[in-house]
Order: C-alpha cells, then structure tokens, then sequence
C-alpha cells in the first residue's frame, strides 16, 4: 500500500437503514442513496462508507450478517447496488464496505451447520465450550467464562441441541467466529476479494482488534455492583491480531491499489495502531480508536460526566504525537454508535447549534488524519429528545437497560437518563431531507422517529443557506484538498490547560496554520503571539483578531518560517 491517496480524503458514513427510503416501507434502502449521491458529491467527500447492507436478520441492524455474498431485501439487491457503486464511481468518489467478521449471525450457514452436531465439519469455526468445571452446563454461573456482553447478560448462550455454549461477544444472534481455524480466515479471505473484483474500494473493518482471543480462555475481572465480568482483556488485541491482518494484507489487498482500510478497534492503545497502520507491517490504512468519545465516560457507566476540555485536548495530543512518523489517524465525532456530537460536546440550543456544529466540525478537521462524516453531521442534526426507554430501537440500549434495572437494581430514571446522552439511536434517527411529513426520509411511518426538530433542521435549508453548517463542511472538506499543511503539517497542541479554547498548529513546508475553537457560550480572548497579520482562512462567526465569540472558531495562515 504505498498509494497513500486517503491521507487527504475525506469519507462519508452512511447508515442505511435511516438515510432515504425510496420504496416507502419506512426503512432506508439502496435506491434511496442513489437518489442522493448529488447531496454527497455537492459536499465534496472523497469516499462514501456503507454500514452493512448484507442479507441479515437485523438483530443488531445488520452487524450479524447471515449471507456475506448477498444484499438484504429491506434494502435492494446485487443489481442496485451495482448501480450505487456505478454512481459513486461516476462521480468520482470511491466506495468502501463494512466487513462484520468478528461474528455472524446465528443464522448464517456456517453456524447452522456448527451447532448442528459436536463433530461436524463447521464445530471448530465458532467458539464452543462445556460448561464451567464441575458444573452442570445450563446452570446460572456454568457459563464457560464470566463475561458479560456487550448488549447485556452474559456472552455465553447456552444450546441444548448438544449441552454446550457458544461465545458471543454481543448478542447471542451474533456468534464469534473462530479465527483461530484458518478454514475460517480463508473463507473470509475469499468473500472479501469477491466484492473487491465486483468493485468495491476498501473495508471499514467491525471490531477487528477482538478476532485474536488469548487462549486458555480465562475469567475477567468483576467490578462490585456489576453482574458480569469485563473480559476485555481476553479479547482485546489478542496475541495473533496482528498476525491475522497481516495475513488478509497478503491474501486480500497485495497487488491491488486505491483501496481504504480502517480498523474498528476498541480500546486500542497508541502504540498498538502504530504497530497496526505502519504501512512497512502492513496491515490496515487506519484505525478508529475511542478514547476522544469516551472522554465523558468516568468508573460509573451510568452516569454521564461532562466534558473537560483539557481532557479531551490531552487524549487528541497524545493521538497526534504518536502516529506522527508512522501510522495514520482516523478522525470522527459521530457514527452510528455514538450521540451526537453537538448535543454531546457543543451547544445544540436554537442560539448556538449552528455555530458550535461548525466549531467542532473545524476543530476536528485540521487535526493530521483522516476526517469522517456521519450522515446529518453536516446539517448539524442533533440527539433525540427520547422520552421513555419504548421510545429506542437499539438492541443495546434495550440490553443495557433490562440488565442495569432488573439485575442490577439501578433505577430506570439514571439509565434513561444515560440512554438519553450517549445511546445509539440519536444517530439512527431518519436523515431530515426536507420539511415535508417524515423529514422527506419516507412518505410512511419510519423504522424509529424522526427528529421533531426536521422543519428547521434539514437538507434542504442547509443547502439553501450560504451560511449553513453544510456549507461550511463544503468549505472544511475543499481545504483539506487545497491546503497540504492540513494534510501534512506537523501538529503542535497549544494552551494544553486551558478549559475553554482548543488551540492548535499545523506547519507545513510552505504554511503554518492557526487553529482556535472556543468550546463555551463566552467571549474568551486567545492569548497566542506571533499571528498578528496573518492571513485569515475561515471562520464560523466575524472575526475580531483573537478575541473568540462564543463557539468560534478560526483558522489562520502565514508562511512557514
Ligand atoms: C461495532 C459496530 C456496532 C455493532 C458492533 C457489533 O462496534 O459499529 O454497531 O453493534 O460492532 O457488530
């Protein structure tokens, strides 16, 4: 991979399921983002991801996918979506997909067929284990380990065809695959070039750092309070991670070019992406990793902690400084998995939406990496005003809850309120194409409600407005392709204790630029020497030197010296 073509793009995520219904049964489809492509061209995004689209039983909308080679009917077929891909590459944008091989879904052939019989061929492509010494599988407590899982309850089911439990991860429709057997890596291998010939440019690879599990399997460590063990430690960058994606690296993407790969790797540390996205290890472009959205997170994961600033600036710096040589980073607020960001770390209100929308959106932007956009961000959609937890669609939040209130007795009000802050479907809620009934997403009730605020927050404004957040990601985007200090710049973190402005360099051969985002709703005066002259880039609000308005945020340049 030496065709580094990505480190001045920027990609677009799409969400399928809530982007555009064109054939009005409430849930997006393939159809629905043909129709749009102009909206994503006219932003200018570089690569479109797609979260899964494969034939599933949407357990978890889609991340448990029972055919790997097929499209789901909800959203079309092999037919339309070569159209999409063909109308991606016509506007000269590349298009890459989410590979969800961590696990798949239960009812995917290869598992059918694991859990018919002890001795089947397919046993070994799934991880199986008796219950727990001298305990009767099926017992409460027999499960093999003490994990729990990621949607709640343990991530062990039991299967009383042949007594005994597969690991799941996440739900128990989503079973680990054995990555240990290498029939399992060669038939991912294989499923992964045939959508490279049909096309395809890269994959964003589903929790990838949890495909290596550490051998024996053994217990976690169990925090008072809590019904189950954290058994990362048994999965999380196993021993064989990095072996495993080196050998995809040889088997799936030597000798080809212009493709994107991203690693989702929870809980990865600095020096394991190093090791990860050098280009001379080959393994992946980039990763995700999440300590940035995590960053109002504290020891109690029911409650919600706000932001400090100096934090955040703290785990960005650490980012930047270390995959400043080798390796690159990705950049991303939003995703389908997260709030959104400026209800999360903005100021959502009618007064400051916009302008703190833009802020964070510059601030993220200009970092050195890949920047990511999540559909709506570059509207400035905003979390969901979510009443009661019927009102959610998530298999995790519904998890989290049933296990937080009946298990754990902790009162519904804190997990909603919780849920509220940091669940899921705030990013699930339809795309607000327009002010039409349904924010134009469907001419029928939608799989989960739209946003109420779509009359004004919506496409269509954004579009018809020069000073809209949409233009001005048009803006963010055209200068991460004009400018190379954005994409090469050294990074230099200013005013690192410093709870209210986010201040940062980027020196390039021939420029330096400025960048200052005031994170409160005050005027706070920048005390920042040596800019005085230089040129102005862009900004959210009209500037006065280094005097920043609430949520502003600027960018200047002068030459580099
Ligand atoms: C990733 C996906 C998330 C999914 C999980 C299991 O974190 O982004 O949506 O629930 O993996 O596949």
């Amino acid at each position: 991979m030496t065709d580094l073509w990505w480190k001045s793009a920027v990609v677009y995520q799409i969400y399928p399921r809530s982007f555009a219904d064109a054939d009005g049964d409430g849930m997006g489809d393939l159809r629905g983002i043909i129709d749009h492509l102009d909206h994503l061209a006219e932003l200018g995004v570089d690569v479109i991801w797609l979260s899964p689209i494969h034939k599933s039983p949407q357990d978890d909308n889609g991340y448990d996918i029972s055919d790997y080679q097929d499209i789901d009917p909800l959203f079309g077929d092999l037919a339309t979506f070569d159209e999409l891909m063909t109308g991606v590459h016509e506007r000269g944008m590349k298009l890459i997909m989410d590979l969800v091989v961590n696990h798949s879904s239960d009812e995917h052939q290869w598992f059918v067929e694991s859990r018919s019989s002890k001795d089947n061929p397919k046993r070994d492509w799934y991880w199986w284990r008796p219950g727990r010494d001298g305990m009767e599988a099926g017992t409460p407590g027999a499960e093999p380990t003490n994990w729990g899982s990621a949607f709640g309850g343990p991530a062990w089911e039991y299967d009383k065809e042949t007594g005994e439990y597969y690991m799941h991860l996440f739900s128990p429709k989503q079973p680990d695959l054995n990555w240990e057997n290498p029939e399992v890596r060669g038939a991912v291998y294989e499923m992964m070039r045939w959508w490279l010939d049909r096309g395809v440019d890269g994959f964003r690879m589903d929790v990838i750092n949890m495909i290596s599990k550490v051998l024996p399997l053994a217990d976690g460590r169990l925090t008072a309070g809590q019904a189950y063990a954290d058994g990362s430690a048994g999965y999380i960058n196993g021993p064989r991670n990095h072996e495993f994606l080196h050998e995809m690296y040889e088997q799936v993407f030597a000798g080809r070019t212009g493709l994107l790969t991203v690693g989702e790797m929870p809980g990865v540390t600095v020096d394991e992406a190093i090791r990860f996205t050098d280009q001379d290890r080959q393994e992946v472009d980039m990763v995700f990793q999440f300590d940035h959205v995590w960053a109002d997170r504290g020891g109690d994961p029911w409650r919600v902690f706000p932001l400090q600033l100096t934090v955040l600036k703290g785990i960005f710096g650490r980012w930047q400084a270390g995959l400043a040589e080798e390796g690159w980073n990705s950049l991303y607020w939003n995703n389908h998995d997260q709030p959104r960001v400026v209800s999360r770390y903005g100021d959502d209100s009618p007064e400051f939406r916009a302008a703190s929308a833009k802020m964070l959106g510059t601030v993220l932007h200009l970092h050195r990496g890949t920047p990511y956009v999540y559909q709506g961000e570059e509207l400035g959609m905003t979390n969901y005003p979510f009443q009661s937890i019927t009102d959610f669609r998530d298999i995790e939040a519904l998890g989290q809850f049933r296990q937080a209130t009946e298990i754990e007795g902790r009162e519904a009000g804190d997990v909603l309120t919780v849920l509220r802050a940091r669940g899921r479907d705030n990013a699930r809620t339809p795309m607000q194409w327009d002010d039409s009934p349904n924010g134009g997403f469907s001419t029928t009730t939608p799989w989960l409600a739209v946003n109420p605020n779509y009359p004004q927050i919506n496409a269509k404004a954004e579009r018809a407005n020069p000073d809209s957040v949409f233009h001005y990601y048009r803006q963010l985007i055209k200068l991460r392709h004009d400018e190379p200090a954005v994409v090469d710049g050294d990074f230099t973190m200013l005013l690192p204790n410093d709870e209210r402005l986010y201040a940062f360099t980027r020196k390039g051969e021939s420029a330096e630029l400025l960048v200052i985002g005031n994170f409160t709703g005050e005027t706070v005066e920048a005390e920042i020497d040596g800019w005085a002259g230089a040129e102005l880039v862009l900004s959210n609000l009209p500037v006065n030197g280094l005097t920043m308005a609430p949520w502003q945020a600027v960018v200047y340049r002068r030459p580099a010296t």
